[in-house]
């Protein structure tokens, strides 16, 4: 993770008036679940309020500049990891895997695109979920609906189901376990571009990718050894890379608890992760997460889906980046393959008029989620990668820039997510489906979705 401190803090910015950590409690809060023993929640958000912070405000400064590069054309953002992660998850196989699946593919796409790639997991806190209903009925039986691990459990049972204080003291631990893990395997070499073996999965000897992928390696690796023997020393900096953490911060007790100021700078910071962002059913304009992201200094994401208005966007833009700051803003779209063409055109439009300087970049994945007839939660590969391909395009068209993508992935052998390089069936699903809430693309599917946009960015650069 980077660690160069920026001089983001003598930008003119001004604070956000009125605004304290817990001045979101004055609005309304929803996704919140009801916690049954006021008094535990209280002694839990004390402890928590002590515990020490996940990240540094020059760690989230840093990525504030690289999103404000990236704005300029100059970086290319890869978001991705689990839909939630879960308490048991938390295992090195699981971890290292995810990891793998993100340094390939961001080998891929720094390869294809010629830009640096910054790698921002959902992960180390990715615990909250937000729901369709509050509650879950099963015959007679009604109980809360499992919200994440950080707020109670998924099995259907009184105790599981209720929300569990206590429960944010282990996401708060087990997400610190997660950063340690991957900061000490990167810090260690593991990203190491003069060893991108390290990162290879053991079950995919035979996709049906591997020989474009190997293909592209050996090309890097001859690269780097014809700079080495040219330079007669080794190239600094390949052994390397800056990873960040991100995860929809909606359980706003918690983020409260780690919301904090630090010396030597002005203002509050959220401390339990680099980028955080608004899910699509919190983002209301008056509703307590706008309210709460406002006043911090991250770089922060808001989901925008289809039903929102320019106008909608454009207020809240207003109240989430008044100073249209560099690197504040990232707009994540998500609309469906179905839905794309029809509803991006005129945000995109009203976004450039306003001449409001934001990031744009594509979730492929919620907007395409769908339930198969023998009762999966699921998501069509084609569809993932129709929507992908028409952001381009319709960016393209409105004079605007696809600056990077948000998925949904993970480095196991899981068949969630339908079709791909080896064309997974309904039936296939049967097989190795794990994801509690939605599905995620695999490794395959994941490299797959790398490929395909450095091929869709390199038509769009240079047109037929
Ligand atoms: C998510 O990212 O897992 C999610 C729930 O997305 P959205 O808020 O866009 O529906
Ligand atoms: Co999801």
């Amino acid at each position: 993770m980077s660690s160069s401190p920026s001089p983001d803090h003598l930008r003119a910015v001004n604070l956000p008036a009125e605004w304290a950590p817990a001045s979101w409690r004055q609005r309304t809060a929803l996704q919140l679940p009801t916690y049954p023993d006021a008094a535990a929640l209280e002694s839990t958000l004390q402890e928590l309020h002590a515990l020490p912070p996940l990240v540094t405000s020059w760690e989230i400064l840093a990525l504030k500049k690289q999103i404000a590069d990236a704005q300029e054309g100059k970086r290319f953002i890869l978001q991705g990891g689990d839909c939630a992660e879960t308490f048991d998850g938390c295992t090195s196989e699981v971890i290292s895997n995810r990891l793998k699946v993100l340094l390939q593919m961001s080998l891929v796409l720094v390869h294809g695109l010629r830009l640096p790639v910054v790698r921002i997991g959902r992960f180390a806190g990715q615990y909250a979920k937000p729901r369709s209903a509050d509650t879950e009925t099963k015959g007679d039986v009604t109980l809360p609906s499992y919200r994440g691990d950080i707020v109670n459990g998924p099995e259907f049972t009184v105790e599981a189901r209720t929300p569990d204080p206590r429960r944010m003291i282990k996401a708060h631990a087990r997400s610190a376990m997660t950063m340690n893990f991957v900061r000490s395997l990167i810090d260690g070499g593991f990203a190491d571009l003069h060893h991108p073996e390290y990162w290879n999965l053991s079950w995919v000897g035979h996709s049906p990718l591997a020989d474009e992928y190997r293909h592209m390696v050996e090309g890097i690796g001859d690269a780097v050894r014809f700079m080495e023997t040219l330079s007669g020393s080794e190239v600094h900096n390949l052994n390397r890379v800056d990873f960040y953490t991100s995860h929809e911060a909606l359980l706003l007790p918690y983020e409260e608890g780690q919301t904090r100021e630090v010396p030597r700078q002005w203002g509050w910071f959220n401390l339990s992760t680099h980028f955080p962002w608004i899910g699509m059913r919190t983002a209301q304009l008056d509703g307590a997460h706008v309210e709460y992201f406002r006043g911090i200094r991250n770089p922060i994401g808001l989901k925008v889906g289809p039903s929102v208005t320019p106008d909608q966007l454009l207020r809240v833009i207003d109240v989430l980046n008044p100073d249209d700051e560099p690197g504040r803003l990232t707009l994540i779209h998500r609309m469906s393959a179905t839905g794309i063409a029809d509803k991006l055109p005129s945000l995109l439009d009203a976004v450039k008029r306003e001449g409001r300087r934001v990031l744009w970049i594509c979730d492929p994945m919620h907007g395409n989620t769908e339930s198969t007839s023998n009762g999966y939660k699921t998501r069509r590969f084609r569809n993932i990668r129709s929507e992908l391909e028409q952001a381009f395009d319709l960016h393209a068209a409105a004079g605007t820039r696809l600056g990077g993508v948000h998925l949904e992935l993970t480095g196991e052998d899981v068949t969630e997510c339908l079709g791909g390089a080896r064309e997974l069936t309904e039936s296939d699903l049967e097989r190795a489906y794990l994801s509690t809430v939605d599905p995620r693309l695999n490794y395959e599917q994941a490299l797959e979705i790398a490929m395909l946009i450095v091929r869709k960015q390199s038509q769009i650069a240079t047109p037929a």
